[in-house]
């Protein structure tokens, strides 16, 4: 029996902890921070990164990061340093996801496909650059700016606000030191995560995430307002071409490179054509893909992590996943992603039903009530034979849910209803 730290306090976090309760080979599960959903929580939080070794190293357990920003603290180093056991990426190797820079710079000299783009530090010369392109342009914020550095220009006059917004008002500080300048592609977005123990790749299921927090695709990007797996975006032929010329060659580069890559690696993929282009990598699982994607898995995660760990994964088979599709809708507070109120009252979460899970996200626990905390609230989560069975469980569950400001979109799974399923 192994115990289990897992360190974040979203859906991800719950979602991990509700699939790794299900092992036999699982004792305790800890959460750091936890929230109103998760048991065994612990008041340490996730860049605290001392006392969550002093804890891991007095409670023997394996520690398993959720959240990006422990990884590009480092986190995997100090553990490992100390003789720990711990999933996820080490500070070097999770630049691919702390440093724009330098994850263009290395899909560029390892042929990963992605779109064509320069790097600035100067105003000036960046809005140069602007000015002589014929295409479109993404103007992004090289460091971690919680989903936020990233600005999807329609004309040149916005691509000059943008740069003024990042390199000349600093507004997302030293992670704005640096731009991309990236051709803007026009394409249909899908989520490709892999677990790696630094030499191999195994698929995880394939999701689409939705962005933007109003219906249609519209109003500002969030952290993810819902999300469905497995999605028909990435078919079979797909899955192969990303698994090969996207997951295995970063893989083997990083490796190659001296970066080897231990963990969880989300690869954000835009299709044009047919063909896809990595429009970012992430260190870690996807929130709130993790959550649909675990609910279809049938191998124990553990045994994957472990042997992720080990450098054993090549002994184990890949990963079954039930051929149901599963769907996440998040529950959000009204005003996010920006302001909106806390602490109101959750009712309803103790309904029944065999079909669904609600992932905690932004909730805490005060005398027996359950109150909102953040954001992303809750992440309902449904099975279903059908990708519309799915979504019409979700949604069912949602209607016994309530609080004053609660608010979802009405659309989760839509855009991937209409093409078949099937697919991991
Ligand atoms: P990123 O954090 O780099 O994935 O960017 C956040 C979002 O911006 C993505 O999910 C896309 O919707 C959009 N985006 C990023 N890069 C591009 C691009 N080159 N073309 C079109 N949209 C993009
Ligand atoms: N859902 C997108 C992300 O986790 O970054």
């Amino acid at each position: 029996m192994v115990d289990i730290l897992v360190v974040g306090s979203g859906g991800r976090e719950h979602a991990l902890g509700w699939k790794l309760s299900q092992s036999p080979k699982v004792g305790t599960i800890y959460h750091a921070p936890g929230n109103g959903g998760t048991s065994n929580n612990v008041d340490i939080e996730v860049h605290e990164i001392e006392k969550l070794a002093q804890f891991a190293s007095e409670k023997k357990c394996l520690t398993i990061v959720g959240p990006e920003v422990p990884l590009a603290a480092g986190i995997v180093d100090v553990f490992a340093k100390k003789g720990l056991a711990i999933f996820g990426p080490t500070q070097d190797a999770a630049r691919i996801e702390s440093s724009k820079v330098w994850a263009k710079n290395f899909m560029k000299r390892n042929g990963i496909p992605t779109a064509c783009f320069e790097i600035f530090d100067d105003a000036a010369k960046a809005k140069e650059y602007v000015k002589s392109v014929s295409y479109t342009l993404v103007v992004k914020a090289d460091g971690l700016a919680a989903g936020k550095g990233v600005i999807v220009c329609n004309d040149k006059q916005e691509a000059i606000s943008a740069i003024d917004k990042i390199l000349v008002e600093k507004s997302f500080g030293a992670s704005g030191a640096r731009i991309i300048l990236e051709e803007r592609i026009d394409g249909v977005e899908a989520s490709y995560i892999a677990i790696s123990d630094g030499t191999v790749a195994y698929p995880m299921a394939t999701s689409q995430d939705h962005k933007r927090v109003y219906d249609g695709d519209r109003g500002p990007n969030t952290g993810g307002m819902g999300a469905y797996s497995p999605t028909s975006v990435i078919d079979d032929t797909l899955a192969q071409d990303i698994q090969k010329n996207v997951i295995e060659k970063t893989i083997s580069c990083m490796k190659k490179e001296g970066t080897t890559f231990c963990g969880f690696l989300y690869a954000g993929i835009m299709v044009k054509d047919g063909k896809p282009f990595v429009l970012e990598f992430n260190a870690r699982m996807g929130d709130p893909e993790c959550q649909p994607i675990l609910m279809r898995m049938d191998s124990d995660l553990v045994d994957y992590i472990q042997a992720s760990i080990d450098g054993t994964l090549s002994s184990l088979p890949k990963i079954s996943w039930k051929r149901q599709s599963a769907v996440c809708v998040v529950l959000a507070s009204k005003g996010y992603p920006e302001s909106y109120p806390k602490n109101e009252e959750i009712l309803g979460l103790d309904a029944q039903d065999s079909n669904s899970y609600v992932f905690h996200a932004g909730t805490k626990r005060v005398d027996g009530k359950v109150l909102t905390n953040g954001g992303r609230v809750l992440g309902v989560t449904a099975i279903g034979d059908t990708l519309q069975g799915a979504i019409s469980n979700a949604y069912a569950r949602i209607e016994k849910i309530g609080w004053p400001s609660k608010y979802c979109r009405t659309d989760i799974g839509k855009k991937g209803l209409g093409s078949s399923t099937g697919q991991t």
